[in-house]
């Protein structure tokens, strides 16, 4: 993207190093998708925010994939007891209806006018009434409860995999249920071997396979 500089994850030297004078935000996944189902620990997203208030710049986080419950709480930077200036969020948002939001705080979002962040189908009554159905359901604490109960026995058991099939998984990592096992075999071979038992999983940076359960 323009004018966005990428840094190697979790280098806080090269972090400090790209803050200059004409720097606007630091923008990260809490917990990365694509990237490998890797969690961004606590202290450094607290860290990220501190850094960000010192240099009076914005800290934007995406939670499309991360948010909207998926973590165990309704949204991801909540476990670190942070709030971000900007986050995106998207697809639970609609519970399969396409529909994103960018979200800001009042005093970010006063650089923004009218117009500024349109789209032809921006605020449609049908999706923004679909959203609002959405999250009240995502909104509950019996689904995050639910959420954590779950994806705690997935990690026992996928530890206990870890355990068995040394060789084959080598990490078991994410948080709640975005949950990656980063592998010693290609993961495109795993992830066809998983089809063949109709079981869909996606992959991920670092040879990972990603398992989202909704
Ligand atoms: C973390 C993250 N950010 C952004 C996007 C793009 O979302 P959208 O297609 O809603 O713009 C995706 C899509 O997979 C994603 O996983």
């Amino acid at each position: 993207m323009p004018g966005f500089v990428q840094l190697p994850y979790g280098d806080h030297d090269a972090l400090k190093a790209a803050i200059g004078p004409t720097t606007a935000a630091i923008i990260i996944e809490p917990v990365q998708g694509e990237g490998g189902a890797r969690a961004l620990p606590d202290g450094c997203l607290r860290g990220l925010r501190q850094l960000c208030d010192e240099t009076g710049i914005l800290l934007i986080l995406d939670e499309i994939q991360c948010g909207l419950g998926r973590t165990g709480k309704l949204f991801a930077y909540e476990w670190a007891g942070i709030v971000p200036d900007i986050m995106t969020v998207a697809k639970a948002l609609g519970g399969g209806f396409p529909v994103g939001a960018c979200l800001a705080t009042a005093e970010a979002a006063s650089g923004m006018s009218v117009g500024s962040h349109g789209s032809t189908y921006g605020g449609n009554p049908l999706a923004m009434a679909v959203g609002l159905a959405a999250m009240e359901e995502l909104n509950s604490p019996e689904l995050l409860a639910h959420v954590n109960q779950v994806s705690g026995y997935f990690r026992q058991q996928f530890a206990g995999l870890q355990e068995r099939f040394p060789d084959v998984v080598l990490d078991v990592r994410g948080r709640g249920m975005l949950i990656g096992l980063k592998l010693g075999t290609p993961n495109r071979d795993f992830m066809q071997l998983a089809r063949d038992q109709h079981l869909l999983i996606a992959g991920g940076g670092d040879n990972c396979v990603r398992l989202l359960p909704p």
